[in-house]
C-alpha cells in the first residue's frame, strides 16, 4: 500500500488529542495521524467519553485509529463502527506495556498469545475493507529475532496491510535506545511495508533511520509533543529544501493550552493540560519548575497564567530560531 505521508505521528493516550493534531497540523497537514489509544469494548458499548475521542475535525485529513483489547469479536465491532467515520485505517495495539493492559491481555500481552492475537486480526480484517496495521513491540520481556519475524508473518498472512514496529521489548517500556536495526531486519523479511518508531526528535534522524533500514514510514510521537513543527522539517528534508524558521514558543505552548479547552470536556483539561506542558515545556530553559508548578493547577486558564509569567520574566525564550532541522 502506499501511504499518503513518510511521516506518521504516534498514537499516544491523553496526548495525541484534538489540540495536539490542529497544533501540529498548522505547520504541516500531510502527516498521517493517529486517535488517542481507544477501547474496543468502550467503542462497542457506547457508553464512556468516547466522543471526544472519536470525533473528527476538518484538521484531521490522515487520520487512523488505533484500537485495543483482547477479544477478537468485540475489536472486530469496534472497527466496524469505526470505519463508518472514515478515516484512513485502523491501527490494532500490542505494543502497551502498561500491567493494567497487559493483565487483561491486551496491548502487548498478545505478543505472547500469538493464537489470540491471529483472531484479532483476522476478525479486524473481515470487519473493514480499510488498511489494517497492528502497531508492536519487538517483544514482550526481550528481543527474539526468530519469534519476531515469525509473529510478523503471522499479522501478514492474517491480512495485516503494514506493521508499525517499536523496537523495544514491552519489558523496557522506554528504557535504552529503540533497536532500529530491528527495523530493519523486519522490513527485510516480512514482505509487507514497515513504518519505523522510536526516539526520533529531529528530521535528520528521521530521515537517516529511514536511510538505514529501508523502512516506509517514520513514526514520530514524543518529538512532535517537544516540536510539533518536526514533520515540516521532516518533509523539507526529505525534499532537500532548507527548512529556516521561527517558533512562537510562548504562542505556541498556549495556543496548545488553548485548544484542549476548545476540543475537549471540561474533565479531561487537566490531565492533557498537565501531559501536553510535560512535554512542550522541554523546549525551554526552566522547564523542570514551571511544569511542577502546571502540575498543581487544574484549569487550563491558571495553566496559561503560569506559561505567560514564565516568559514576562524570560523574554528571550519567547522565539526560538531554528535552522535546518537541527542536529541529530
Ligand atoms: C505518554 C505516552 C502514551 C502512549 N500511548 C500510546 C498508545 O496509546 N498507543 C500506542 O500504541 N503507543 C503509545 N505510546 C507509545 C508511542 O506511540 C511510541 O511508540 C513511543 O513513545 C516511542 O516513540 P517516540 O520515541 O517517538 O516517543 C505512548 C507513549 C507515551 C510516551
Amino acid at each position: 500500500m502506499k501511504f499518503p505521508s513518510l511521516f506518521f505521528l504516534a498514537p499516544m493516550a491523553e496526548i495525541t488529542t484534538p489540540a495536539l493534531r490542529r497544533l501540529i497540523t498548522e505547520f504541516d497537514d500531510r502527516v498521517v495521524l493517529h486517535s488517542e489509544m481507544l477501547s474496543a469494548g468502550a467503542i462497542v458499548s457506547g457508553g464512556f467519553h468516547n466522543d471526544c475521542m472519536t470525533a473528527r475535525f476538518p484538521f484531521d485529513g490522515h487520520f487512523i485509529y488505533q484500537i485495543e483489547g483482547g477479544d477478537a469479536e468485540v475489536m472486530a465491532e469496534a472497527c466496524r463502527i469505526l470505519s463508518g467515520n472514515g478515516p484512513l485505517g485502523i491501527n490494532i495495539n500490542m505494543g502497551c506495556p502498561v500491567s493494567k493492559m497487559m493483565k487483561k491481555g491486551h496491548g502487548a500481552a498478545l505478543l505472547l498469545d500469538e493464537r489470540r492475537a491471529a483472531r484479532i486480526v483476522r476478525a479486524c480484517r473481515r470487519a473493514t475493507q480499510l488498511p489494517l496495521s497492528v502497531k508492536m513491540r519487538s517483544g514482550y520481556d526481550r528481543d527474539d529475532e526468530a519469534a519476531l519475524v515469525r509473529f510478523a508473518g503471522m499479522l501478514r498472512d492474517e491480512g495485516a496491510d503494514y506493521i508499525v514496529l517499536h523496537p523495544r521489548y514491552a519489558k523496557l517500556r522506554y528504557t535504552r535506545r529503540a533497536r532500529w536495526d530491528l527495523v530493519r531486519l523486519l522490513k527485510e523479511s516480512v514482505g509487507l511495508p514497515v513504518v519505523g518508531n522510536g526516539d526520533i526528535v529531529t528530521a535528520k534522524g528521521a530521515l537517516a533511520r529511514m536511510k538505514e533500514t529501508g523502512c516506509d514510514g517514520v513514526m514520530i510521537g514524543r518529538g512532535a509533543v517537544a516540536s510539533p513543527w518536526i514533520f515540516l522539517q521532516c518533509n523539507a528534508l526529505a525534499k532537500g529544501e532548507e527548512c529556516d524558521i521561527t517558533i512562537d514558543i510562548r504562542g505556541l505552548f498556549i495556543k496548545g493550552l488553548r485548544y484542549i479547552e476548545e476540543y475537549l470536556p471540561a474533565h479531561l483539561h487537566r490531565s492533557r493540560g498537565h501531559r501536553f506542558s510535560f512535554y512542550f515545556s522541554g523546549n525551554i530553559f526552566h522547564s523542570h519548575s514551571l511544569y511542577s508548578e502546571i502540575r498543581k493547577e487544574h484549569s487550563i486558564g491558571e495553566m496559561i497564567g503560569l506559561v505567560d509569567g514564565y516568559f514576562q520574566r524570560n523574554p528571550r525564550e519567547v522565539e526560538k530560531r531554528l535552522r535546518h532541522d537541527g542536529d541529530e
